[in-house]
């Protein structure tokens, strides 16, 4: 094979109570990007289409996680990269993830697969810190993974896979504003109270059960930030008004999509997730602010190649 296409998928991190461990992975929102050998060796960005993003290898989040690959695996051989990018930079659905994780995916595929998801997630973290200044992997694992995800540890990079209950949908609103992981980091505090943190890791721990044996009423119950959203929910605008109306509408719970402005909920069966949707985009469209809106399916496959 001299070139892969693949589909690299938004991905939700967080999933309110589980902040830099818990994430799953969309269907209808991601980037395509086509990864080529060529016999000069060195790897090169060629085309960035769709966001204007740094070429230069060092300053872009696919280039850093491929260069990781390639400094490891040393083929004889130079790589051409194209990034189709669909998912806006700053949105909160695992932009800088989806790249990172796609170049990792796409040159394991093109290179006869030599290494496992772990070492590839290991690849990846490092693209990633390029974006939000540190290594983290919970939009990373659902992409590369699929289905929801749990970051067990970063250092070695050990991933749970945890089933998804079938009825489960995800509708998402995307007010365009840009909140820059980085900086929506450096708005949480460094510490936080006992009380907080034994609230948080029980919603944690009811939600991971809950999801194994598809408790749905438990999904809802355990889908509560009360360590994160208290902080960047100050970051964007509208948030409570939205939670409010979704809730109404029978979402099982909502949070911030990463590190925001995006906004998620889930929702059990698709008819409610579009009523869902439907209340996010009347409550947003009172405001002076633009918006997206989408409803999707939890993504099992994660990475896709689209190579025929
Ligand atoms: N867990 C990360 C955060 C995801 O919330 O900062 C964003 O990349």
């Amino acid at each position: 094979m001299k070139e892969i296409r693949i589909f690299a998928p938004a991905t939700v991190a967080n999933v309110a109570c589980g902040f830099d461990v818990l994430g799953f992975c969309l269907d209808t929102v991601g980037d395509e990007m086509v990864v080529r050998r060529v016999s000069k060796k060195g790897i090169v960005i060629t085309k960035c289409v769709g966001y204007e993003l740094p070429m230069e290898l060092e300053n872009n989040v696919a280039g850093v996680a491929a260069q990781a690959f390639i400094n490891d695996f040393n083929p004889e051989l130079g790589i051409e990269i194209e990034i189709y990018k669909n998912i806006k930079p700053g949105s909160g659905v695992g932009s800088s993830a989806a790249s990172a994780a796609g170049v990792v995916v796409a040159l394991n595929e093109l290179l006869g697969k030599p290494y496992k998801k772990e070492q590839l997630t290991t690849f990846a973290m490092k693209g990633e810190a390029v974006a939000s200044k540190c290594e983290h992997a919970d939009n990373l694992a659902p992409a590369i993974y699929g289905g929801f995800t749990l970051v067990k540890s970063c250092h070695p990079v050990k991933i749970l896979k945890i089933p998804t209950p079938s009825d489960l949908f995800a509708s998402i609103i995307h007010p365009q504003i840009e909140i820059k992981t980085a900086d929506s980091r450096a708005a949480l505090p460094a510490d936080i109270p006992l009380y907080q943190a034994i609230e948080q890791w029980a919603n944690l721990g009811s939600l991971i059960h809950a999801l194994h044996t598809s408790d749905y009423d438990l999904i809802a119950a355990s889908l509560n930030d009360v360590v994160i959203e208290p902080h960047r929910s100050k970051l964007i605008p509208h948030y409570h008004e939205i939670k409010n109306a979704v809730l109404k509408a029978g979402a099982l719970g909502c949070g911030i999509s990463g590190s925001g402005p995006s906004i998620f909920t889930l929702c059990k069966g698709e008819e409610n997730a579009l009523k869902v949707e439907q209340a996010m985009k009347d409550m947003y469209s009172k405001t002076e602010i633009d918006f997206d809106t989408y409803v999707s399916s939890i993504n099992q496959q994660g990475i896709k190649i689209l190579n025929p």
